[in-house]
Parts: C-alpha cells; structure tokens; sequence
C-alpha cells in the first residue's frame, strides 16, 4: 500500500476508545495521546516475516516458545496465550465455573471487559470501592462486601501498579474465592519480589496497541500456577476440542472429541503465529521498555510535584510500577479551578492531550439497566469526574515532549488559578 493511502486510513480509523482520539477542533497538538504503547523495530519485522514463512500460521511453534517464555517471566508454571486480554478474563470465569447467582467482587474502576466477562456468564458483580492514592481496589473494602453469594474478586492493577495482594489473597483465602488478577496494565511489574499474575489463580494479560507490549495490536496472555486449571484453560480457548480418546489400529490425525468444561461451551479465543513471533521480540524488550516508561514517569513527577493542587503519581514502595498510565490528579480546591478547567485549558492552549480512564462500570446504562445505583463507590465517582486526567505515556517520548508536558501543565495550572481568583 502506498504511503499516502496508508495515511488516509489511519485518519479513518474504525476505532472509538480503541483507535484514535484525533479532533478536528483545529487545537495544535504538541503532546498527542499516543494509540500505541510500545516500539517496534526491525526485529519486530523480521519476526513477522518468517513467521509468515512457515507452515502452520496459528498455534504452532512460536505460540508455545512465546508461552514458555512468558511463563518464565511471571514466574509461573503455566502461560496459554488467547486472542486478547477479554477472552483470557472470559475462560477464567469459565474455568472457576462462575454463573447464574454468583458474585463476583470487583474494581469499579476499570476497562468494561472486567465486569463484562462476569455478566456473560449470568453473575452478578458486586462493586468495592478503590484507595484514593493507588487508584486500585481497596481490601478494606472488598472484605465488606463478601457474602455467602461470593466466588471471587477480580482485581485490576491499575496504570501499572499492582494491587495490595497479600490483604487480598487472605480474605480469598478465608472465605474460600478465586482471585483472578487483570494484568492488562502490568507486564512485568512487581509486588514484594512477585511478578503481577503470580499470586491470584489466575491472570490475564492484554497485547493491544496501547499496551506496555503488543502483539500487532490485540492479543492475551493467560497465567497459573494451578495445574488443575491447564486443560479447562486450553480447551476453553478452542471449542473444547480434545485428543481423540478411542483406540483405533490406523492413523487418524484430524479426529477429535468435544466435550464441556463445567457446563460452559468455548470459542475460538488462539493466537496467531505472526503475534506471537512479535510478542516474543516484545518480552525481550520488555524490561528496557518498562524502564522508559519509568524514567519518564519520575521525569514528569519532578517537574510537577511542587505546583499546589497537582497530585503527581503515589509508587508504592512495596511495588515495581511499570508506568501504563501517568496519572494525574487535581485537588480542586487546593488548585482553585475544576479538573475540568484545567483538563481544557492544557488540551486547548497548551497542547497537551489528556484522556480519563474510567468511568465506574455501574455507571453505564447496561448496568443502570440491571438494576446498578448511583454512588457505590464514591471514591471512584470522585477520581473519574473530579480528579483524574491521564497524560501521554509511552516509551518514544521524547525529552521534548516531557519538557513541553511539564511546561504545559505548569502553565495550565496557572492560568487556571488566576483566571478564578
Ligand atoms: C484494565 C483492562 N482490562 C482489560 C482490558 C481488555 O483488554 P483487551 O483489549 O486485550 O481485550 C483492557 C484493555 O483496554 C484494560 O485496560
């Protein structure tokens, strides 16, 4: 395809939340939000290219070297790669055998797919509030919600850093529940020495675009310890298909038997070759993308961190933060102006493009629809509409778009304080 024509499609995108936030508001952008997370190079492309090479296209051997290998990275036994990180969290409620009358207990403030996953199956999830410092689930409340409904909690590490596990992998433990951790956020990040998707039954990892690593645009990795999950996992992912179970004294490679995994059919959910031949060039680099993003990261939190109103990113010290997001937060009495304010103010004149992740789940209309309240969880209705705006964040940053994001957001926070005095 011709360079011009390839231009043209990308300004046509079919995206939404998941392709572009390009406007033709005429605001000039000096730091765009990026749609891709990770660097591609040569290696990446010649990846690709013999893995288009061979034989077999899908689930052949670069899905099972790049398993083995993410396995080794987490420090777990087991790693199933699936076409993205909603189809790993849907074999897991699977493979727990969640469904009609369960609870799960869950963030609010997360991607859809997380609650999502637990609707498809007919159960119910059941909202506990986040810390307001982390941004992640709060353990304090999770253990308040537990009833005798309860089968799991599904915890979210938000932007990069990981939940405070050990609280909740006791209260797991104490009632009996699955934990199932979304890692979409968190390759290769840390909590007390473990990697993220190690210490909950099951996790589940996502290799879209905006990822920290990709695997051309969508992809998912599935992580346990649990040897008992293995064949659910991997039957799951593909329609249940099993090995051929009969004796038989001729040759018969194509035959094979199907039958349900708790009640529960599955789906075409593999990854192809070409993915997994780049996700494996990805985990290489995985650690020295991460170490950018946190570079840049710590770069931002210093130029920030003394302008009154602004909360910089909190790193838990118990943590290793791979920086998915950078997260920003205003204290909007202490900075006299509105998030929103603000949030203008940087976009339109001085051109840096902040975004908002998320909106809590309850609050969709699906939700409203199945009976969801208004303020469940008030913390996360205050991040969402009065405190949080996400910066750019990836790792081909430049030293100039830091700079100018600092400025800017120095600038921003001034103009604002001024103009409502
Ligand atoms: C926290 C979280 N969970 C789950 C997902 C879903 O991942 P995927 O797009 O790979 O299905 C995302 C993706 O944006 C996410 O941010």
């Amino acid at each position: 395809m011709l360079e011009q024509e390839i231009k043209k499609d990308s300004a046509e995108s079919e995206g939404g939340i998941t392709s572009s936030y390009a406007a033709d508001d005429g605001v000039v952008l000096k730091v765009p939000y990026s749609f891709f997370g990770s660097i591609y190079g040569e290696e990446e492309k010649e990846a690709a290219a013999k893995a288009m090479d061979q034989d077999s296209l899908t689930m052949g051997p670069q899905v099972s070297l790049f398993q083995k290998e993410f396995a080794a990275m987490c420090g777990v036994k087991h790693a199933f790669a699936v076409s993205n990180c909603t189809t790993a969290m849907h074999v897991a409620t699977q493979v727990f055998g969640i469904g009609p009358g369960d609870e799960v207990i869950v963030t609010p403030n997360t991607f859809v797919a997380t609650s999502l996953v637990i609707v498809k199956e007919g159960a119910r999830p059941v909202y506990a509030d986040i810390n307001p410092w982390t941004f992640n689930i709060d353990p304090g409340e999770i253990a308040k919600k537990v009833t005798e409904k309860t089968k799991a909690i599904y915890v979210v590490h938000y932007g990069g850093q990981m939940c405070d596990m050990d609280p909740i992998m006791e209260i797991a433990r104490k009632h009996g529940l699955y934990v199932m951790e979304d890692c979409a956020h968190t390759p290769g990040a840390e909590y007390r020495g473990r990697k993220a998707g190690s210490i909950g039954d099951i996790g589940c990892f996502s290799f879209h675009s905006l990822k920290n690593m990709s695997t051309c645009g969508e992809g998912g990795m599935i992580t346990t310890n649990r040897d008992e999950f293995k064949d659910g996992i991997e039957k799951l992912r593909c329609m249940n298909i099993r090995d051929w179970p009969k004796q038989t004294d001729y040759w018969l490679p194509s035959h094979f038997d199907v039958t349900d995994i708790n009640g529960r059919w599955g789906s075409n959910y593999r990854m192809n070759e070409i993915q997994a031949a780049v996700g494996r060039v990805q985990l290489w680099k995985l650690p020295g993308l991460n170490e950018k993003r946190r570079e840049i990261g710590r770069a931002i939190t210093a130029g920030i961190k003394d302008i009154p109103g602004l909360s910089p990113v909190c790193e838990d010290p118990n943590c290793f933060h791979v920086y998915h997001l950078y997260t920003l937060c205003v204290e909007a009495d202490r900075l006299g102006a509105s998030r929103d304010d603000f949030l203008r103010v940087l976009y339109r004149e001085e051109g840096v493009q902040g975004i908002l992740h998320y909106q809590p789940t309850y609050d969709f209309t699906g939700w409203r629809k199945m009976g969801y309240g208004e303020h469940l969880c008030p913390r996360a209705e205050d991040f969402f509409y009065r405190r949080e705006l996400n910066l750019p964040m990836h790792p081909r940053l430049s030293e100039q778009n830091i700079r100018d994001m600092v400025t800017g957001i120095q600038r921003a926070a001034e103009k604002v304080r001024c103009r409502n005095r």
